[in-house]
Formats: structure tokens, sequence, C-alpha cells
């Protein structure tokens, strides 16, 4: 089987630790790097959280730390407040719930990240390359943007972007956005403009294909390091969103960004995929960052992107499941 070249972007996050644990894990796919930038957290936390996951993969993927700031966003103060965006909240009992800890519940790292920057990594590796390599980020859209930006030939060899972020009738950050664009909208408008082939794989998407509980507890059960880490950090979200965002399913939760690796190997976990337009509104106004999907037959602009409504739950939840299951101690 001829495995697929991807590189990941993250800001890990809980959900994009367990989307690099799949991918790592994935025999269809040849994961050539992966970088980090800001979003969740800070990019000090998000490099040594990605680090502590590729450690716990017993990896030795290299990492590369990319972007410390939107391209442009922050510099309107009025636009909004930068990242840790996501509030706290107490349960019931009075404990803390968060989607993401400054430092994920996994052993310290003791690899260490590449010399080269994110950006100029994404240049050489793509110039380089035959035009085969997919992108999967699952964060702000800031490294690949800028990477746009200083070299515009690397749109030409990129083969696919398939991205987590936007929501078209689901949204977190505002009632128009959701986080990954919100943070860094121009860098999403500069990647949906590029005319590279994307996959949006939204919130509309990942909200649909929850886990649950009992799958958390399913994967403790497998008695691994990795089984046990994954069952924490999905019972942490689903704390967290039972509190904030609560699903249809109260003790469940989304793992958006592993649905974006998932979506890469094996596309019919997403469902209900329109090709269309997709617009990012960069206006700074009340709708600032919302991915403005364009629901007419014939849209104003060139069609640019596959966008899925959609997704098959129990596919979805089964292959995270088998590649986290490879991990055997
Ligand atoms: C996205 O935002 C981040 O909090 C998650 O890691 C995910 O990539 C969901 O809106
Ligand atoms: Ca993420």
């Amino acid at each position: 089987m001829e495995k697929k070249k991807v590189i990941l972007d993250v800001d890990t996050g809980s959900d994009d630790a367990v989307a690099i644990l799949c991918a790592l894990a994935a025999p269809e796919l040849d994961v050539l790097g992966i970088c980090t930038v800001a979003g969740n957290k800070g990019l000090d936390f998000t490099t040594d959280n990605t680090l502590r996951v590729v450690d716990l993969a017993k990896s030795n993927v290299p990492v590369y730390r990319g972007c410390r700031e939107p391209m442009v966003c922050t510099l309107n103060k009025n636009r909004h407040g930068g990242f840790d965006g996501h509030r706290t909240r107490k349960d019931e009992n009075g404990n803390e719930a968060e989607y993401h800890k400054d430092h994920l519940d996994i052993p310290a790292a003791t690899s260490t990240i590449q010399p080269e920057h994110a950006v100029f990594y994404y240049i050489d590796t793509l110039m380089k390359s035959e035009g085969d390599i997919t992108l999967i980020p699952v964060g702000p859209l800031t490294n690949i943007a800028m990477a746009m930006r200083i070299e515009p030939e690397i749109c030409k060899k990129i083969k696919e972007i398939v991205l987590m972020g936007g929501g078209c009738r689901q949204t977190n950050c505002s009632p128009a956005a959701e986080f990954n664009i919100w943070i860094d909208p121009e860098a999403a408008k500069i990647v949906m403009d590029s005319g590279v082939p994307v996959t949006i794989v939204p919130l509309d998407a990942t909200h649909k294909a929850c886990t649950t509980a009992e799958e958390a507890q399913e994967m403790r059960s497998w008695g691994t390091k990795v089984g046990t880490a994954v069952a924490e950090l999905v019972d942490e979200r689903i704390l967290a969103y039972r509190l904030a965002q609560p699903m249809e399913n109260l003790y469940s939760a989304p793992i958006h960004d592993a649905l974006a690796v998932c979506a890469v190997i094996d596309r019919s976990v997403l469902k209900d995929v329109v090709h269309t337009h997709v617009d990012i509104d960069i206006g700074g106004g009340l709708s600032d960052g919302q991915t403005v999907v364009d629901p007419r037959y014939y849209p104003d602009e060139p069609i640019n992107c596959y966008f899925a409504f959609n997704a098959d739950r129990d596919k979805f939840n089964k292959m995270m499941m088998d590649y986290l299951r490879t991990y055997k101690d």
C-alpha cells in the first residue's frame, strides 16, 4: 500500500493530541513532519505538548516550531483577545474544567524541536516535493498562510489541504466563528484564496462524531499508556463540553482534530459534503472569522472547497480507536 505523505499542523491541545496519535499509528499515512502554532495555548505550550505526544507515541517524527502570533489579527485591539480564549468552568463539585490544559497530563518530553522554523520547513519540503504532500492543519492557519506569502510557488506543490476549522450552523468562539479561523482570519482567507484543493472539516461535522464516556472507558480498559492518556483527555473534554457547550449526548464530546486525520485516510467518514465557495470574514465586526459558506448552486466566486455538514460517528470512532489500540504499552 502506498502511504499518503502528510504534514500535520497543530496547536496541541487535547484533541490535537489524539489526532497526532492517530496519524502516527495509521499505516495509511507517512507523517513527514509536525508543525506547531499558537492557538489553544501559547506557542511554547503547544510545542511542548506536541513533543510530549510524539514521545508517548515513541515516534521520531520531526517537530518544527511555527508562528507565535497570528498574521495581523491582534494589531486591532478591538478585535479579540488572542489566545487562551476558552474560559475555565466549574462543575457541580467546584472542580475546574477546561478543554485544554497548559501541559497535557502525560510525561514531559525528552525529544527536542528541529532548528528550522516551521514556515521554512514547509517551503523547503514542498518545493522539493513532487506535489504529493497533503497538509492537515488542525489549528490556526498562520504557518501555512505565512509560507504561501513568502513563497507563493508552494501552492502548486500542495496536493490538498484537509483542515479542521470553521462552521456554518455550529460555532464556538462567537455567534459566527469557530476558534481556529477566528484566531487568525487573514491566514484562513489566504489559504481559501490560494487555489489549493481544500476540504473543510468544520464543527458541523465534528459535533456529529462525538466520542462517548463509554468509549473513553473502553480505551482505559486496554491498560496501555496511550489508552489511559486518551481516555483521560476525552473525559476532560466531556466535562468541559457538558459545562460550556453541551452536546446532544451530554456524556460525549467532539475530538475535532482526529476527524480531519481520519478524513484524509477515508473520506467517507464525512457526510453531507458540499462542493462550494467558502470565504472568510476579515472585517473585524460581529461575524469576524466566520466561514461564509455559499449555499447557492452558482456561487459568485469559483468553488474552492468541500465543506462537510455531517460525519459518520460510528465509523470515525472505530477508526480512531483501532489506531489508538495499536499502541501496545
Ligand atoms: C478547534 O479549536 C481548538 O480548540 C481545537 O483543538 C480544534 O482544533 C475546534 O474549534
Ligand atoms: Ca487544534
